[in-house]
C-alpha cells in the first residue's frame, strides 16, 4: 500500500507536476543569447556552456567599474512597507540628475538620491519621455520603446533586465518566449497577470541582445525610478543576474545564491530576487533543486508575501 505522503512531499511532488507542464526548454532563437548571465560559481564548463563562461567574464570586468557595497538580505518577517515616496520638487522642464547607486560603507544599501518622480508627473508623460530619450545609443537602434505594461497601481511590480527582439517590435515588455515561460510561472503560482506591472531597467533593446551595460542601465534609470514613484509597489520581483545586481548591489554573490530572498534596493522597496525566465527555458530539469523547480519556490514564496501584504 502506497505510503501516506507527508505535506511537505506532496507538496514538493506537486510542485515538480506543475512545473513539467510548463514549456519545453527550447534553444534555437536569440533568448539564446539574451539569456541572463547566471551565476558565477555555476560550472558553466560543466554544462557545457563555453559562450557563457565570457559572458560571465564580461559581467565580472563590468563590476569591477562598480563601487563595492556590501548589502544583506533583508529577513523576511522584517519587510516593512516601502519607503515613503518624497514628492519632487523637480519640474518636467528641468533635467533630473541621473540617478547612481549611493555608495557607503554601511551594511544596509541605500536607496537612490531621490526616489521621485516629477511633480504631476504621469504615466503619459514618462512614455513621452521615452520615447523622445536620446540619453545613450539605444535610441539609434531601437524599434520602439518598450516602457511597461500592467496594472499602475500594482502592489508587485516585475523588473527585468532589457527588450528582447520581440519586445522590441511590440513595443510590450515579455512578450517572447522568456516572457510566456513567465506568464506561465506567474499563472501556476496563483497571481492574475493584470494585477501586476511588468517592465524592464532599459527601456530600449540592445542589440543583438546583449547584456545592457552600466551607463544605458544608469540613464535608464530616472525613467523607472518615475514609474515606481507613480506606482508605488509594496514589493519588486528583480529577474535574473544583472537587474538584480544593478538593483540590489554590484558586490552581491551570484543568482544562486541570491535568489529566493529579499533584500533592500536602490529604489527603497523590499525587492525579491530570482531566476530569469530565460535562465529556466535553458534549464531542462524539473527535478527538485534544479533551477524550475527553485522558481517554483521562489515564486510561490513571492505569492504567500504578495498575500500577506493586505492591499
Ligand atoms: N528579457 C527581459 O529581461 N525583458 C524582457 O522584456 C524580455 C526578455
Amino acid at each position: 500500500m502506497a505510503r501516506k505522503k507527508s505535506e511537505e512531499e506532496s507538496s514538493e511532488i506537486e510542485a515538480v507536476d506543475l512545473i513539467s507542464l510548463l514549456s519545453t526548454p527550447e534553444t534555437t532563437d536569440s533568448y539564446e543569447i539574451e539569456l541572463s548571465v547566471p551565476e558565477q560559481d555555476l560550472d558553466l564548463i560543466a554544462l557545457g556552456k563555453e559562450e557563457l563562461r565570457e559572458e560571465a567574464v564580461k559581467l565580472a570586468k563590468a563590476k569591477t567599474l562598480l563601487p563595492n557595497k556590501e548589502v544583506r538580505p533583508i529577513a523576511s518577517q522584517t519587510l516593512s512597507s516601502p519607503t515613503p515616496l518624497r514628492p519632487s520638487s523637480i519640474t518636467p522642464t528641468q533635467t533630473i540628475s541621473i540617478a547612481k547607486p549611493k555608495v557607503t560603507s554601511s551594511k544596509t544599501i541605500n536607496c537612490l538620491d531621490a526616489l521621485q518622480g516629477y511633480e504631476n508627473d504621469s504615466f503619459e508623460q514618462i512614455i513621452k519621455d521615452i520615447s523622445a530619450c536620446q540619453r545613450c545609443g539605444l535610441c539609434k537602434t531601437r524599434k520602439n520603446v518598450v516602457p511597461g505594461i500592467g496594472n499602475t497601481k500594482a502592489k508587485l511590480v516585475l523588473i527585468g533586465e532589457a527588450p528582447g527582439a520581440d519586445e522590441d517590435i511590440q513595443g510590450i515588455p515579455f512578450v517572447g518566449k522568456a516572457g510566456q515561460h513567465l506568464d506561465k510561472i506567474i499563472a501556476a503560482a496563483g497571481f492574475n497577470k493584470k494585477d501586476l506591472y511588468i517592465c524592464n531597467i532599459l527601456k530600449c533593446r540592445p542589440p543583438n541582445n546583449r547584456d545592457p551595460n552600466n551607463d544605458e542601465m544608469r540613464v535608464c534609470t530616472p525613467f523607472l525610478q518615475r514609474q515606481l514613484a507613480l506606482i508605488k509597489p509594496k514589493m519588486i520581483a528583480c529577474l535574473g543576474n544583472i537587474a538584480c545586481h544593478y538593483v540590489i548591489g554590484p558586490s552581491m554573490p551570484g543568482i544562486t545564491r541570491l535568489r529566493g530572498q529579499w533584500f533592500d534596493s536602490i529604489f527603497g522597496i523590499p525587492t525579491f530576487a530570482m531566476y530569469h525566465p530565460s535562465y529556466l527555458i535553458r534549464s531542462a530539469s524539473r527535478e527538485k533543486g534544479s533551477p524550475n523547480w527553485q522558481m517554483w519556490q521562489d515564486i510561490r514564496a513571492l505569492k504567500a508575501k504578495y498575500d500577506e501584504s493586505g492591499k
